[in-house]
């Protein structure tokens, strides 16, 4: 909420089309001040939909967007001057250096040159990029472009920020470097939405989760309380080869609230508790013989999985787990 108690980002059924498609089909959620909501859902869901049109690159079809209470659509260059938008892809330009982008972006939003310049040498040291600062940005690393196009982002201060999977192709260390400054910037004040593949970047800092599935929502809370939804136990199954895995699918799957298969993996999730778990995998019984089994607690990749039956990009990459 802000001073007035008023969410800071609030979306009314919402709707967009790109010709056939139904990028949006009545998505409405609320953002409270100072707070980082990341925006969760499976390749093509209309999370860069949701926030292009909040950082006034599109118009929607119908329904309502408001930034700090101002329409999107009726208010398009107040929404600008409220926010700050960090895409999929930087923005910032390779042939310049980090020190010129930043000044550049400066200029373009108006300060005053001397304004430009303190600014850019405080977003330089901040973001870590002061010794790179006379290098061409085409010579960064991933990691230092991210930085620095989220800092091109702040230079003229948003209330506001929106970031499109700020850390996709980030290896660990980076990730965890932007988490570190995007908390940081959330305990300032800024209100922060973000889209993310990855339910541990969202576990690890978002204080709201918002899930969505072919441009509707398909859950909300905290993460603690997405996962409390899903029950208390996940059961995990690897087979020795996938016709296995297909067998024990078939003969469980209808028992368990969400099952998913990966190759040989088969994960399926209970409200039962662990005791029905043990249960079904005693029904197997000569079947299909796991050759390892897990029983744990439900994590937000589950309750992924369980609100969209799309298992997360994050967990392909690696194989289920
Ligand atoms: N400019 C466009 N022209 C046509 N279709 C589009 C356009 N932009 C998005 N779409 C379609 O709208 C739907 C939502 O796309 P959007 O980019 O918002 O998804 P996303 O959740 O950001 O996906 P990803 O995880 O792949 O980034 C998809 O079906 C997409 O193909
Ligand atoms: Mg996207």
């Amino acid at each position: 909420m802000d001073g007035s108690g008023n969410p800071v980002i609030m979306l009314r059924d919402l709707r967009k089309s790109f010709g056939q498609v139904l990028a949006l089909d009545g998505l409405s959620l609320a953002v409270p001040a100072g707070s980082i909501t990341g925006l969760l859902g499976p390749n093509g869901s209309g999370k860069t939909t949701t926030v292009s049109i909040l950082s006034t690159a599109l118009r929607p079809d119908g329904g309502q967007a408001l930034v700090c209470g101002l329409d999107v659509a009726a208010r398009p260059a107040a929404v600008r001057r409220l926010i700050g938008f960090a895409g999929q892809f930087a923005a910032v330009d390779p042939n310049l250096n980090g020190r010129e982008n930043l000044r550049l972006i400066g200029r373009l939003s108006r300060l005053p040159r001397p304004v430009a310049r303190e600014r850019t040498d405080e977003a330089l040291e901040r973001f870590g990029l002061a010794g790179a600062a006379g290098r061409l940005v085409r010579g960064y690393s991933g990691g230092m472009r991210r930085r620095l196009d989220v800092a091109a982002a702040l230079m003229h201060r948003p209330p506001v920020l929106f970031l499109d999977e700020p850390t996709t192709g980030l290896d660990p260390e980076s990730r965890a470097q932007l988490w570190r400054l995007v908390a940081e910037l959330a305990a300032e004040g800024t209100t922060v939405l973000l889209t993310t593949q990855y339910l541990e970047e969202a576990d690890a800092l978002a204080d709201r989760v918002v899930i969505i599935d072919h441009g509707r929502l398909a859950g909300e809370g905290t993460p603690h309380e997405l996962r409390k939804r899903i029950g208390s136990a996940v059961l995990r199954l690897e087979f020795a080869d996938e016709q296995a895995a297909v067998r024990a699918e078939h003969q469980l799957g209808a028992q368990f609230d969400a099952s998913e298969r990966n190759g040989a993996v088969l994960r399926l999730a209970s409200q039962a508790g662990s005791s029905a778990v043990v249960g079904a995998v005693r029904a197997l019984d000569g079947a299909a013989d796991p050759v390892a089994v897990q029983i744990r607690e439900p994590s937000l990749d589950d309750v992924f999985l369980t609100l969209t039956g799309n298992a997360a990009s994050a967990s392909h990459q690696g194989g289920a787990r």
